[in-house]
């Protein structure tokens, strides 16, 4: 029997867009793709880290020890538990909202109200680059130990207006200059080609398949 080293992949996030477009990416990969709704649900971890990259580890490890560890040794050893973070950082904001994107403004805030504030507090800085970019880091545990760590980012700019009405969060205000338009008016296809999550995930993807051909025991 073929000992597949990553028989499943836990994908932990409770965000239906990020897994909309992550399962997107992660079509041709040899693992069977659970996610949390498919487990018994456990409360959100507290994301407290300083950077994507500790929130990131911090969520792969808590879904992992609270969904994974349970299982027997053997079945423990063949899932995988990946975890994202990701959020928009706007240089002349030195970088904000950053890990707090999901919380700008206030955790209940709408996204048309954290988008207008990050208008407002441009146009009181009119002489600034309107740059920005969306980060996404991706953390992967097995058997309690980080395994594969990596991050994908997309460089655009913050539009004076919102436009489009597909994608999710700030993607109505990110526009992406080759395109000519603001993530929100792409179609799903476009926005996976270039996206921080896109290049994240198909990285990962590569992964698993090294891994597959490199571990699999005949
Ligand atoms: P978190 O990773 O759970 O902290 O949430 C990330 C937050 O960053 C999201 O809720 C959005 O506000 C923002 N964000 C991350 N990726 C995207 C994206 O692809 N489009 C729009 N907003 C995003």
């Amino acid at each position: 029997m073929p000992n597949n080293p990553c028989e499943r992949l836990l994908v932990a996030t409770t965000n239906a867009d990020k897994l909309r477009e992550i399962r997107g990416v992660l079509l041709d990969i040899p693992c069977a793709l659970v996610t949390l709704q498919d487990l018994a649900p456990v409360p959100e971890p507290e994301e407290t880290g300083l950077t994507f990259g500790e929130n990131a580890r911090l969520k792969a490890t808590y879904y992992a020890s609270r969904l994974v560890d349970p299982l027997g040794e053997a079945e423990r050893a063949r899932v995988l538990t990946v975890a994202e973070d990701s959020g928009i950082a706007v240089d002349a904001l030195h970088g904000e909202p950053g890990v707090r994107s999901a919380r700008f403004v206030r955790p209940d805030a709408t996204y048309p109200e954290r988008m207008a504030e990050l208008s407002r507090r441009l146009a009181a800085l009119p002489d600034k680059p309107r740059t920005a970019r969306y980060i996404c880091a991706v953390t992967v545990i097995r058997d309690g130990k980080v395994v594969y760590e990596t991050t994908g980012a997309v460089e655009g700019e913050i539009a004076t207006e919102p436009r489009g009405t597909g994608g999710f969060g700030y993607d109505p205000i990110f526009y992406y200059p080759p395109y000519k338009k603001t993530l929100s008016e792409v179609s799903q296809e476009d926005k996976r080609l270039v996206s921080h999550r896109g290049h994240a995930f198909r990285r990962l993807a590569e992964w698993l398949r090294w891994l597959h051909a490199h571990e699999t025991k005949k």
